[in-house]
């Protein structure tokens, strides 16, 4: 069952849902949380990461570093044509174009790399982790990041499908005056934003996290972005802190949904540093998604209600195999796979959709 905001609020009580936690801990602290880690590997993912967690699991039970793992089991949904939201076939931006963001986490030597806005690459993971690996850099963008990939032998393909060219089409052809074009507007505009408001776009994108059999943890985010986004508009997928973040001695978390929401929030370091505080994965989850709605005051992204008019969803795992995840929404899943079979679990939520 998943846990209700109830569960949530009192589980969260002693140490203050939605406040920023020094990530300074007494070390007696620190080294219990990091003391044991899981004895087994473990790979968790997004819930359109079931196919992701199997070949990740098979690359760590044969000796392969989690970084290996997670990036070859998110490459199965970067290259699957039917997953609009990730790598090929992945909804274009409002001009028709294909726009990726990716990036990785390295654990044990603390090393990231990302690209943001790349085209006509289709694993966007393979050229961040190139980026971590062949520069002494973290995040390259745009023409720079194609240029780079090229460099080191990737190949450029249309990654356009005519599933996702037909489904831009039609979301160009409806457009009225509600696009992503604002007018000036201040905190208690309400009717703008109409259909095309951020709760109907498509923000699909995989997160995978893994501990390896040395309990090493990585973890990679993949995806195309917002669908029919202004070009060049960049998510919370590539950017370190936001939508993944990795301690090796604590554990992993990452992001998927509205980016804009978790780009203001750093929600992947924080439930990193909530876990280092004692936290579950699954109640530091929750406090991410508490903290974004806490921090949601524009009009225009509220529900008749005061809710967020908007999704965000995280995946936690910590140094002892413990796995968690939790939506501002009723009722998302994730995928896991312990060493037997990929499975997907519910996550908890904050409100019942
Ligand atoms: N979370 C994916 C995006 O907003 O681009």
């Amino acid at each position: 069952m998943p846990s209700s905001r109830r569960d949530f609020i009192r589980q969260a009580s002693a140490i203050g849902a939605g406040t920023l936690i020094s990530s300074t801990l007494p070390s007696s602290l620190a080294q219990q949380v990091s003391a044991q880690p899981s004895p087994t590997p473990i790979v968790i993912a997004s819930a359109n990461g079931l196919h992701a967690v199997v070949k990740a699991m098979e690359v760590i039970q044969t000796g392969g570093d989690a970084l290996d793992g997670v990036v070859a089991g998110v490459n199965i949904v970067e290259d699957d044509p039917n997953d609009t939201s990730v790598g090929y076939g992945g909804l274009p931006n409002e001009d028709g174009v294909v726009e990726l963001d990716a990036a990785v986490m390295h654990g044990p030597t603390h090393r990231g790399g990302a690209v943001a806005a790349i085209r006509s690459i289709k694993n966007p993971s393979r050229v961040a982790r190139t980026v971590m690996e062949r520069s002494d850099h973290v995040l390259l963008v745009g023409e720079g990041a194609l240029r780079f990939a090229k460099t080191h032998g990737f190949k450029e393909d249309d990654l356009l499908t005519d599933k996702a060219r037909e489904e831009w089409l039609k979301w160009k052809e409806n457009l009225t005056t509600k696009d992503d074009w604002l007018p000036p507007h201040d905190e208690n505009t309400q009717d703008i934003g109409g259909l095309f408001a951020p709760f109907y776009r498509n923000h699909g994108t995989i997160h995978c996290s893994a501990i390896d059999l040395k309990g090493n943890i990585s973890c990679v985010t993949t995806t195309s972005g917002l669908a029919f986004k202004i070009s060049g508009r960049v998510g919370d997928s590539p950017i370190l802190g936001a939508g993944l973040f990795v301690d090796n001695e604590i554990g992993a978390a990452g992001s998927t949904g509205r980016g804009e929401a978790n780009l203001i929030n750093c929600s992947s370091v924080m439930i990193v540093e909530y876990m280092r505080q004692g936290k579950s994965p699954e109640d530091a989850c929750l406090m991410a998604c508490q903290r974004i709605v806490d921090h949601n005051r524009m009009r225009r992204l509220k529900d008749d209600r005061g809710r967020p008019n908007f999704d965000v969803k995280f995946y936690a795992l910590n140094k002892r195999g413990e796995f968690g995840s939790a939506s501002l929404f009723s009722v998302g899943k994730m995928a896991v796979h312990e060493g037997k079979e990929a499975r997907l679990v519910d996550s908890a939520y904050l409100y019942k959709r």
